[in-house]
């Protein structure tokens, strides 16, 4: 089984969107996929409304989500850890003990012809930012389910 983890700062808004589109994508049991926050601000918490709303519109159900705290032990856990920004990037390697666990670690727009290279947090933002977010990970799940099935 391939194990893979989508981060973002609150685990509300970003990583659930990530977790319920690659979900839909790559069939269980052979992928089990999780989402963390870096902050545990939010943790025990659904998704953000609006995101559950976007979500929904696209036929994807995460309101059972719950937020859950990023820990050091889940860069052993996970095969692949997929964060939304330069800011989850930086404080995910923070817990990085060996090259092993480092090149587990990827931005989620790190990938061919991406047009922007972080995802931008829409937490603050109106709905617009929500369907925004929702179009690029939608595209950056499209290529890295490719890649997982690919072997
Ligand atoms: P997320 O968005 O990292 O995409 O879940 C955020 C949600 C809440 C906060 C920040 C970002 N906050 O500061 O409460």
């Amino acid at each position: 089984m391939t194990k893979i983890l989508m981060v973002c700062l609150g685990n509300i808004c970003r990583s659930p969107l990530a977790e319920g589109i690659l979900k839909s994508k790559l069939p269980s049991p052979s992928f089990f996929i999780d989402s963390a926050g870096t902050s545990g601000f939010h943790s025990g918490s659904s998704p953000d409304p609006r995101s559950i709303a976007v979500a929904k519109k696209n036929s994807i159900d995460i309101s059972q989500q719950k937020s859950r705290p990023f820990r050091a032990y889940d860069l052993e856990e996970f095969d692949h850890i997929f964060v939304m920004d330069n800011a989850n990037l930086h404080d995910v390697l923070r817990h990085v003990q060996n090259e092993e666990e480092e090149q587990k670690v990827k931005l989620i727009l790190d990938y061919p012809n991406a047009k922007v290279k972080e995802v931008p947090d829409p937490y603050y933002g109106g709905k617009d930012g929500f369907n925004y977010v929702f179009n690029m990970l939608e595209d950056a799940c499209r290529y890295h389910s490719a890649q997982l099935t690919k072997k």
